[in-house]
């Protein structure tokens, strides 16, 4: 069979024509918002036969009818709630698909044998105007061959369906990029079976409550029915395994930096294209940005077909808006095969000097966590972090020297001894480290993280943490300790001792409170694993 290309924007006739192919029980594929379609007359049950082949679908999987207007609806649906014109008015044309009860005027070949049908009005100019020239609706999917990621440009469709079908019509790259969301208005509440073009949140905005269906987040079990029979089929899968990352960019990126090997295919964000060296990369777009990232996901999975890629590994964007379709898509192409790198739990660490805080920070990093060490990342931040820098000038004049360093001295003899100025710089202090400290969490992908500051909760730490942990020890041994740890006398250690806050502040701030009664460090630290540990399993039920 030849397939005619129409371009509609440059030959005037071209309208018609492929109206004609509908109208005679031909094949047409059809440019939609969302994706293309393969369009015939939807009651015209040779022609519909005729998709089913073209595209190698099984016949039990339902075909969607595209119709120009809400008017329609009548003509091919019964019991027609309310709610169905209420999110017409709102979002069509537009990538919505309602499923509601079928009339009998629609064939059961059409519906793959339910008593429902899926009605969409597409948002696309010409496809409008020929379903309305052709006076039929047009039941369509989308026009890939079975198994293949949808097309979204005319190309794609020309390499799965050129010979296969009459003609197709040249709409431009679909806006939308994923499919129409689909909302099943013939259960109470409505339940959502697509995740698609249309983002959740503006569903429930018309709708109130709306069901998610289960098969949009997981792989159904073995014999678990789904709702929609074409969530059932396994959707596009590149040849290589594909792996998706869940969690924040940052760690999804750092997660896939150190898995990935030479050869292997990403799948990433804009921001992170230039991380992985000696892989086949295809962006998605900004992390910001989840349009593009759906209007690209479908070319990103399709192009690793021409390559030889041994594995793919995805960035994913989170589920907000339209986040839940394009997850929805990477994931079916993984086969649900997800990684979370989540976000870590988070402790703080707080305590008296003396008291064992070392050895509880081991235990950390000995359950793959890291230490994030606010005293030290301070005197960092004074070398390099300019907002940092202009804030202390601010406030206490040049207090940098002029190869850049601070100029302790200076800055010692305004602050000790005056409470008001001491009390400025910690303000200041505590106001700047929570932003470095963020970018160091979101850069590491351990499962859990120790912030290790004296100050903790008279800095404010504790509120980023998702848990604190005082460690406390017998002042009595604290002394013994100190004196052997920094070579000082008895009485300066007692003086450092008397100067700290006492335990009771400690205990009454913070969420656990370890107590150091331990004869060595090792135990000490293992009493400490032992808490973590437990945290860590907690945190992830
Ligand atoms: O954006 C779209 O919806 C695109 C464009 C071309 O309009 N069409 C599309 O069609 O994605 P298709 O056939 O690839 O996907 C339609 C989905 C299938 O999963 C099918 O099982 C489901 O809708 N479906 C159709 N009728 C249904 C019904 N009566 N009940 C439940 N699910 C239905
Ligand atoms: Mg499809």
């Amino acid at each position: 069979m030849k397939t005619v290309l129409f371009h509609p924007e440059k030959d005037h006739t071209a309208i018609q024509e492929a109206a004609a192919i509908i109208r005679h029980g031909g094949l047409l594929g059809i440019p939609t918002e969302t994706v293309y379609g393969l369009g015939a007359n939807a009651l015209d049950e040779t022609a519909v036969l005729h998709i089913f082949e073209a595209k190698g679908r099984p016949q039990d999987n339902p075909l969607i009818l595209h119709i120009p207007d809400a008017g329609w609806l009548e003509k091919y649906c019964r019991d027609v709630p309310p709610a169905a014109y209420d999110l017409a008015e709102r979002f069509w044309p537009g990538p919505l698909t309602m499923i509601l009860p079928r009339r009998d005027i629609v064939p059961l070949r059409t519906t793959g044998g339910l008593d429902t049908v899926g009605v969409r009005c597409p948002n696309h100019p010409m496809t409008l105007e020929i379903i309305r020239a052709a006076g039929v609706p047009v039941a369509a999917p989308s026009g890939n061959l079975s198994g293949r990621p949808s097309p979204t440009t005319a190309q794609h469709m020309w390499e799965d369906m050129n010979g296969r079908i009459n003609g197709i019509v040249d709409g431009g790259p679909c806006t939308v990029g994923v499919e129409s969301s689909i909302i099943d208005l013939t259960v109470n509440p409505p339940r959502l079976l697509r995740a698609g073009g249309l983002p959740l949140e503006a569903l429930e905005e018309v709708l109130g409550e709306v069901e998610i269906d289960k098969a949009i987040r997981e792989k159904l079990a073995d014999g678990e029915e789904a709702k929609a029979p074409g969530m059932k089929y396994r959707h596009y899968a590149p040849k290589a395994p594909v792996t998706v990352v869940t969690g924040s960019p940052m760690r999804s990126a750092a997660y896939i930096a150190a898995n990935a090997g030479n050869g292997s295919g990403i799948i990433c964000f804009d921001e992170f294209a230039s991380l992985y060296h000696g892989c086949t990369v295809h962006t998605l777009g900004p992390v910001g940005d989840v349009s593009e990232q759906a209007r690209r996901v479908f070319d990103a999975l399709r192009t690793f077909d021409s390559t030889d890629v041994k594995e793919i590994f995805a960035q994913c964007p989170d589920e907000a808006g339209l986040g839940l379709a394009v997850s929805n898509r990477l994931k079916k192409a993984a086969g649900f095969h997800t990684v979370d790198v989540g976000r870590p739990l988070v402790i703080g660490l707080t305590g008296p000097t003396g008291a064992g805080k070392t050895s509880a920070l081991r235990a950390i990093e000995s359950l793959g966590g890291c230490v994030l060490d606010s005293d030290a990342i301070y005197h960092e931040m004074l070398k390099t972090d300019m907002p940092l820098r202009e804030a202390l000038t601010a406030a206490f004049g040049e207090v940098f020297l002029p190869d850049g360093g601070l100029d302790r001295q200076k800055l010692g003899t305004i602050v000790f001894g005056n409470a008001t100025e001491l009390e400025k710089l910690n303000q200041i202090i505590y106001a700047h480290i929570p932003r470095e400290l963020h970018r160091r969490m979101d850069a590491t992908v351990a499962p859990i993280i120790g912030i290790d500051a004296i100050n903790l909760i008279e800095g404010g730490l504790d509120t980023m943490c998702d848990c604190t942990v005082a460690v406390l020890c017998p002042p009595e041994e604290r002394v013994r300790r100190i004196m052997a740890r920094d070579n000082i006398s008895e009485e300066y250690a007692r003086l450092r001792v008397n100067a700290q806050k006492s335990d009771e502040f400690y205990r009454s701030h913070c969420t656990y409170t370890l107590n150091n009664t331990c004869a060595t460090a090792k135990e000490f630290q293992q009493q400490a694993y032992v808490l973590f540990q437990g945290l860590l399993q907690e945190a992830r039920r």
